[in-house]
C-alpha cells in the first residue's frame, strides 16, 4: 500500500531518481594507488562524496567498485531493468573493452544518463589513455577534477533529468 491511505496529514510518497554509481578496476585501491595522479583520497572517501552529494540533489545513490568486468557490465545490464541512471568511471575498461561500450550503449539507448567519469585527465596522460571506447556512447564526460569529478557528475545527472 503507498502511503496510509487513512487521510492523516502526511500521505505522500517521494519517488526519487536512481543512480548507480559504478568504478571500475583498481578504484578501490584510490589513496594508495599513484596519489601523484588520483590524489590522497580514499575510495571510502569517494563513497562519502557520492552520498553526500547525492542527498543534498535528492538523488538515490548506490556507490559500486569491482575488478571484474562481467560485474561491471551486470550492474550496466540492472541500471537499464531498473531504470536508474549511471555515474560511471570504467578506469582501464575505457580504453578497450567494447563489451562495457556495448552495455553503455543500452543504458543510454534506454533514455537514461550515463555520465563518464574520471578521477585524473587521461587526455592529459600517456597516448593510450586518449581513447575512450566509451566517450561515443554516454551522455556526457567529466575528467580531471578528482573526486569532484563524482560530485559534478551526480549535478549532471540531476539537472539532466529535472530538465
Ligand atoms: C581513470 C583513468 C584511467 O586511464 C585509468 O586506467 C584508471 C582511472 C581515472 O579515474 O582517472 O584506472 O579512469
Amino acid at each position: 500500500m503507498l502511503g496510509s491511505g487513512d487521510g492523516s496529514p502526511v500521505d505522500t510518497l517521494r519517488l526519487m531518481t536512481q543512480v548507480l554509481v559504478l568504478n571500475g578496476p583498481n578504484l578501490g585501491r584510490l589513496g594508495a594507488r599513484q596519489p601523484e595522479i588520483y590524489g590522497s583520497q580514499t575510495y571510502e572517501d569517494l563513497v562519502t562524496t557520492c552520498r553526500t552529494e547525492a542527498e543534498a540533489l535528492d538523488l538515490r545513490v548506490d556507490v559500486r567498485q569491482t575488478d571484474d568486468e562481467a560485474q561491471l557490465i551486470a550492474w550496466l545490464h540492472e541500471s537499464v531493468d531498473t531504470g536508474a541512471h549511471v555515474v560511471l568511471n570504467p578506469a582501464a575498461f575505457t580504453h578497450y573493452s567494447y563489451a562495457t561500450r556495448d552495455a553503455c550503449a543500452m543504458v543510454t539507448d534506454a533514455g537514461l544518463v550515463l555520465v563518464e567519469v574520471h578521477v585524473s585527465n587521461p587526455a592529459a596522460r600517456e597516448e593510450f589513455r586518449h581513447t575512450s571506447v566509451v566517450s561515443g556512447v554516454a551522455t556526457g564526460t567529466i575528467a580531471g577534477f578528482g573526486l569532484d569529478s563524482y560530485r559534478l557528475a551526480l549535478r549532471a545527472v540531476a539537472a539532466k533529468v529535472t530538465g
